[in-house]
């Protein structure tokens, strides 16, 4: 058992968060939260018909469970806001959000509910977030599955402890897939980990099974920071975010051609999406981290939950038998 501040704070059995990735559906939140951790729905980019269905399927598992949902979209979605509220969730996570709308939704969000988890990119954003009330920090590095800044996950994690000097939990993100990363994120002073790629290789997650085929077969060296998905998909980012994915077809043919894709976007988008449709590997987003290396099985996201720590856990029991070991030496 790894007892942190995060499962203390929670009141959860094992610091391991499910990522409210494009691919984290009801079904898979509640197996995470089912199995100890806290499973995340991913509200994204606020796909109302998607939260309808699935927000339920977490709901009904009961515990500590929540919504992820992406600050930018509820000043463009009128009504999901309150969609998402609707369901009461123990918990709220806010990511990719500016200054202004931190303040706004976090400062919002904590008059309805107790936890209010955010995630950040860098030292500045997590003092933003901490101000605007943020109960937990999520410390997303460069080596993410999906949208990130362009800090490195290893030096993020103790800048960010250490700015915020104990006043919340701080939980890692950003290439992290098994109990060596979740053993190495509580060196570096985390309280927890999130893992988004690791959870869409899972029996429960919603991915198409192209996607999930996918991540089995590929390496990290096959994935790209991009924004040919933003792009045809016509999400505006802030520049300042890429999306890391699988570099397929697709990313072959317009990264670099950003400007051209988007003034031809009606009509690549209708193929692209016919294309999504079909399942097609070569043309559909499958937004992946580095550790697509170490994704090598579809496993139960319980499994995933219970591996994790009980690696963490002999990893750590070997790092310190081995400090004892090099004290006895030394003696
Ligand atoms: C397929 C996919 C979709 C994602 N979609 C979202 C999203 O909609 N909202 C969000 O806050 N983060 C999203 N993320 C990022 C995750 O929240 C998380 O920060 C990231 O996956 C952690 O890095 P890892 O992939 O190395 O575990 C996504 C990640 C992946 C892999």
């Amino acid at each position: 058992v790894i007892r942190t501040r995060l499962t203390e704070l929670l009141g959860i059995a094992h610091p391991v968060v499910s990522a409210p990735t494009t691919a984290a559906g009801g079904r898979q939140a509640a197996a995470v939260t089912a199995a100890g951790g806290l499973g995340l729905v991913g509200g994204s980019y606020g796909d109302a018909a998607f939260i309808a269905a699935q927000v339920p399927l977490a709901a009904a598992g009961g515990g500590v469970w929540g919504v992820g949902c992406v600050m930018f979209t509820f000043d463009q979605r009128p009504g999901l806001w309150e969609q998402v509220l609707d369901f009461t969730p123990p918990v709220l996570a806010l990511s990719f959000g500016d200054e202004e709308q931190t303040r706004r939704y976090v400062g919002r969000a904590r008059q309805v509910t107790d936890q209010v988890v955010v995630q950040v990119h860098d030292p500045e954003q997590a003092l933003v977030a901490l101000r605007a009330g943020a109960t937990v920090l999520v410390a997303q590095g460069a080596e993410a599955g999906g949208h990130h800044k362009v800090r490195g996950t290893l030096p993020l994690i103790p800048a960010v402890v250490d700015v915020v000097a104990g006043a919340v939990p701080v939980v890692a993100a950003g290439g992290i897939a098994d109990g060596r990363g979740l053993a190495a994120a509580l060196a570096l002073g985390a309280d927890g980990v999130m893992l988004g790629t690791r959870f869409v290789a899972t029996e429960e997650s919603v991915a198409s099974p192209g996607f999930k085929r996918t991540l089995l077969e590929v390496t990290a060296a096959d994935t790209a920071d991009t924004r040919v998905f933003d792009v045809v998909r016509g999400i505006d980012w802030n520049p300042a975010y890429r999306g890391r994915a699988v570099a397929n077809e697709f990313h072959r043919t317009w990264n670099g051609r950003e400007d051209d894709l988007r003034h031809r976007r009606t009509e690549v988008e209708a193929r692209w999406l016919e294309a999504v449709e079909r399942d097609d590997v070569d043309q559909r987003a499958m937004f992946a981290g580095e550790v697509v290396d170490l994704v090598r099985d579809i496993r139960s996201a319980g499994d995933v939950v219970t591996d994790l720590v009980t690696e963490a856990e002999d990893v750590l029991g070997r790092l310190t038998a081995g400090v004892r070991d090099l004290e006895v030496t030394g003696r």
